[in-house]
């Protein structure tokens, strides 16, 4: 997987074995874009950029009327001095300007990958997996140099871009826009896809044609939201899930990001990820060194699917880290739905000893076990025990569900407080806030201004007195609002647009201290559901509560669509009562648990009163869990139906030998009179034999993907089946 430089022509290739990557050094001076996608063996690169004078683009350089920056493919464009499309990065000079010129300076190719100091990042385990090369731009009457970091990695189809700015010059700048990445394709007969939604109804899928002129997504909520996912692909106009080139675009970070994707009228496409230049600025002194989050760029030429599945493979073993990364998550049993905030011990015991009986494997105390917690309004900051609820302390209850042999779980909220708290009569000025404005609240909360060091020590230090007082195996890291009044007490007026990029700095300072300090511990993180499910958070806790909806209907499509980025080891899913909570909907408890077994198994109902007959289902289905569980987690995940497009939905996943499978499948509505089916497999060996459920047939794995298999004729709603598949 090396990168060369092609010295005569400028031109930088990065590759592997299946993606190639090539930049030019156009006129000694501007980093070019000619080509990214499949593998190029043998090309007369001079040959790929073609110059021609445009009516009312400007000429870059004297006696060159063909040259302009405004029609050239460029790698990380600038504003203000040729070029009228979107721009990746903008700075405002000492003498008010915001005309830059970064010209090529130097270059380095490196084995391996540097660290991003204080963000989360792609990793790699071994040198010899990536190689990276940084090509340096420097702005010679600013003495500022800008670094493009690209990373390629040996056995993945990825790249990875960053870039980093030094200030070595004297003059103040600011900088008010710094994409991670920017690229100019050479053509825009393409869709675009992205992941919108809201709370309890994140990450629903959207793909539509590109058209002249520009189309993003963002958030500007100081998380990456429920709204939108930091994450676009440009798929060909025929790519589906298993064929045609499709490229992914995802963002390292867990606050304000844009993706932009302008196309011109020449039919280049310009996209861009990064920070959402709205309401930021930084303030680059000299001497100071600012890092932007990383930018994943998958290439596929097998589809979506393909896409998806790469994804999976590098967050699952190159995002997430820790002891939990390869290990198949505990069965869970929340207390949230069955009990909100109206608890005592013997009812926790209850559930404990109920869930225990059942096969659960961990209990999870949710919200109101602190302060004087009984509802929303109150308590956030105040982080010790709620005496009333539980008399024997947190160590008391996590003792008891030890001993039954579950482990014990913790749920907290602590970049939030509550008006109404002790932290904040004590520390009104530690929230976000601009002074003598209005502190807007949201489930009756303020945020705590995370931008300030001395704010997220306390965090530090408070959090660790929490996990050490009791035995605690997991815990849910909650964030149920998003950011208004996005000031802070710790910082200049000329840094104010400052503060939420500082909070993420803050908040992943906070997360790095904890994880280290506790390694045993399973952290899922969690914002209303899934408001913050993101490459970013996941760097931190490898696993995200998927949505606060737990309607099977509902999950089939959040689940679906969260799958186009994040595999299923990172989704938590839990089976909760009907009629269901968010939408009435009542569905057999066969389904529901159906839907959460293809993620992380969990369960968030009153599981004690549950009647005997549901209890005998729950037993069988944690058996059927743990027979595919491995599968689920770890295998390779073939999209076969989408609940986008109709009333049934599949999916599988497959062992990476191909020896194994396990074949999800949900009809929601029954119909009348209804025609024979086939469900076609995807993802098997075609030349090896395959048994379904023990069955006594064998089938190749050839025609179960071109015929498939019979799917039997159901007269009921929310019909729901597993099918496990073992080469005989
Ligand atoms: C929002 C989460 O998504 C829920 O699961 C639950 O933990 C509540 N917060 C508790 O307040």
């Amino acid at each position: 997987m090396p990168i060369t430089w092609n010295e005569k022509e400028g031109i930088f290739h990065l590759y592997n074995n299946k993606i190639s990557y090539l930049i030019q050094i156009v006129h000694g001076k501007y980093p070019a874009h000619l080509y990214w996608g499949k593998r190029v063996l043998v090309m007369q690169p001079s040959s790929i950029l073609q110059f021609k004078g445009r009516a009312f683009s400007p000429t870059t350089e004297p006696g060159k009327p063909a040259f302009s920056l405004d029609t050239l493919p460029q790698e990380y464009p600038a504003s203000g001095n040729g070029d009228f499309r979107t721009p990746a990065y903008q700075f405002r000079t000492a003498v008010g300007s915001t005309v830059t010129e970064f010209v090529y300076d130097s270059h380095e190719i490196i084995q391996g990958k540097p660290r991003l100091m204080g963000l989360p990042q792609v990793y790699i385990e071994d040198e010899s997996e990536a190689e990276t090369l940084i090509i340096t731009l420097v702005d010679s009457m600013l003495g500022v140099g800008m670094n493009l970091h690209y990373t390629i990695y040996r056995d993945l189809d990825v790249i990875t871009r960053s870039v980093s700015f030094e200030h070595h010059g004297t003059q103040k700048v600011e900088i008010l826009k710094c994409m991670s990445m920017s690229v100019d394709f050479h053509q825009s007969n393409w869709d675009w896809l992205h992941l919108y939604g809201t709370w309890g109804r994140e990450r629903h899928i959207e793909r539509k044609s590109l058209t002249h002129g520009i189309q993003s997504i963002s958030s500007s909520r100081g998380a990456s939201s429920h709204q939108h996912n930091p994450f676009v692909a440009l798929l060909s106009k025929n790519a589906d899930e298993e064929q045609g080139e499709v490229y992914g675009f995802s963002l390292v970070y867990s606050g304000n990001f844009q993706a932009s994707i302008e196309v011109d009228l020449f039919q280049t496409t310009r996209l861009s990820i990064g920070i959402n230049p709205f309401n930021f600025q930084w303030r680059l002194n000299p001497g100071d060194v600012f890092l932007t989050p990383e930018a994943i760029m998958v290439f596929s030429s097998e589809g979506l699917g393909g896409m998806s599945r790469t994804y999976h493979k590098l967050l699952r073993t190159r995002v997430c880290r820790g002891v939990y990364r390869d290990k198949t998550r505990p069965i869970l049993i929340n207390n949230w739905e069955a009990t909100y905030f109206q608890f005592n011990e013997k009812k926790l015991k209850e559930i404990a000893d109920a869930g225990k009986e059942l096969g659960i494997e961990l209990f999870v105390l949710d919200d109101g076990w602190f302060g004087h917690r009984d509802n929303d309004k109150t308590s956030l900051g105040d982080w010790k025990v709620y005496q009333k609820k539980l008399p024997n302390g947190l160590a008391g209850l996590a003792n008891y569900v030890t001993k039954k042999g579950m482990k014990f779980g913790l749920w907290v909220e602590p970049e939030m407080v509550s008006p109404d708290s002790d932290l904040y009569r004590k520390h009104p000025d530690w929230c976000l806030h601009v002074p003598g404005r209005n502190r807007t609240l949201s489930r009756n909360q303020l945020i705590l201004d995370l931008s300030r060091a001395d704010v997220c020590d306390y965090i530090i230090e408070t959090l660790t007195s929490i996990f050490t007082s009791a035995l605690i195996s997991y815990v849910k890291w909650d964030m149920n609002r998003n950011m208004t009044e996005v000031g802070s007490s710790g910082l200049p007026p000329e840094r104010q647009q400052e503060t939420a990029h500082r909070y993420m700095l803050g908040l992943y300072r906070i997360l790095e201290t904890l994880t280290t300090r506790f390694p045993h511990i399973l952290f899922e993180s969690c914002s209303g559901g899934g408001g913050r499910f993101d490459p970013g958070m996941l760097y931190y806790m490898p696993q995200t509560w998927t949505s606060d909806d737990t309607d099977a209907v509902e999950r089939l499509k959040i689940q679906y669509g969260t799958s186009i980025v994040y595999p299923a080891i990172t989704m938590g899913a839990h089976v909760s009562d009907v009629p269901n909570h968010q939408v009435g909907r009542v569905t057999p408890l066969t389904m529901r648990c159906h839907v959460a077994m293809a993620a992380n198994f969990g369960f968030e109902l009153n599981i004690d009163k549950l009647s005997s007959h549901d209890k005998q289902v729950v037993t069988e289905q944690i058996k059927l869990y743990h027979q595919i569980k491995d599968l689920v987690c770890f295998g390779d995940l073939f999209r076969l139906l989408s609940p986008f497009e109709g009333t049934v939905t599949a999916w599988m996943y497959v062992a990476p030998n191909k020896e194994k499978a396990v074949v999800f499948y949900y009809k929601t509505l029954a119909e009348p009179n209804p025609p024979f089916m086939r469900l076609k497999l995807s993802g098997l060996h075609p030349l090896l034999k395959y048994r379904i459920d023990e069955g006594l047939n064998e089938y190749y794995g050839d025609e179960l993907m071109k015929i498939g298999i019979r799917l039997p004729l159901i007269k009921q709603d929310y019909a729901s089946f597993i099918f496990q598949l073992k080469v005989s």
